[in-house]
């Protein structure tokens, strides 16, 4: 096989010339691994891949995380399903996010694979930290290199007091737990890591997860937040990847937020994803 890889606009490469089926060598790995680190996220078209084979892959990048708060595959419980059914009105992903960043340790990434796609919409945007980092100016990068901040997935899968985002049938039916997200306690990552596979900066904040600036006030973090999430979410650091069938994507939290559209309403969408662990976290 000889991988080839596409970088896309905004973040992210395709990969082409492999087949996850099969055997990948240890170069074809390591030429994957490198478009990984580099890109952020990576996309392959054409797969066809069972279950045993996605978790064949995920874990020859690192453990897998079994999810707390999905539900999972009947048979295989490292799969997280990441559905949305024919009545349901919300879904799982909806809004931009980076997946665990309310962990110690943020998982490295999910390995996502399309299983049942409604007839259009239900794309995934992406949105690169690399690219929003380097566009800052060397002053705001300065300062923002002096900061922590603090994450928490409380108010995103709790069921207690601190639960904002409201329980919709999502909740009900695909998600829950909430007493081990009740049970979360607050984590601190700094605001600017340095990626542990590339060496590269990214800034690590993120619409989702995280709560407010280390040693600042929810409403003093409020504006520097709101500007920086704005700054992330212009078109030069984004791509909107079309699902079809046999599309995988695999994306790093470290380095990347994810958006799951939610315009395919009275259709059913089925993904597998599974999460492998990650790195600890350094400025
Ligand atoms: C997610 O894991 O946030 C959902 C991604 C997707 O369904 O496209």
């Amino acid at each position: 096989m000889t991988v080839e890889i596409h970088p896309l606009c905004g973040v992210g490469a395709e990969i082409r010339g492999v087949d996850l089926a099969g055997e990948l060598t240890n170069s074809d790995f390591a030429a994957i691994r490198g478009a990984f680190a580099d890109h952020g996220v990576i996309f392959f078209r054409d797969q066809a891949i069972n279950e045993a084979q996605h978790i064949a892959f995920a874990r020859r990048w690192a453990p897998i995380n079994i999810n707390r708060f999905f539900g999972a595959h009947p048979d295989y419980p490292e799969i997280a399903m990441v559905s949305k059914d024919v009545e349901q009105k919300d879904n799982i992903g909806g809004s931009w996010h980076t997946d665990h960043s309310y962990d110690q340790i943020p998982a490295m990434g999910s390995i996502l694979v399309a299983r049942e796609l409604p007839p259009k919409g239900g794309d995934t945007m992406f949105a690169s930290m690399y690219g929003a980092y380097d566009a800052l100016s060397e002053g705001m990068q300065r300062m923002l290199g002096t900061l922590k901040a603090v994450h928490s997935a409380r108010h995103v899968f709790g069921g207690g007091a601190d639960a904002v985002v409201a329980k919709s049938d999502v909740g009900g039916k695909q998600i829950g737990n909430t007493a081990a997200a009740d049970a979360l306690t607050d984590v601190v990552h700094p605001v600017v890591i340095t990626h542990p596979l590339s060496g590269k900066k990214a800034l690590y904040v993120n619409p989702g997860f995280t709560l407010r600036f280390d040693g600042w006030t929810k409403e003093e973090s409020k504006p520097l937040l709101d500007q920086l999430y704005a700054h992330c979410m212009q078109n030069a650091f984004v791509h909107e990847f079309e699902w079809r069938p046999g599309s995988i994507a695999f994306w790093d939290n470290r380095a990347t937020w994810h958006f799951a559209k939610n315009d395919y309403h009275g259709h059913r969408r089925v993904m597998h994803r599974i999460t492998v662990e990650g790195e600890p976290l350094n400025a």
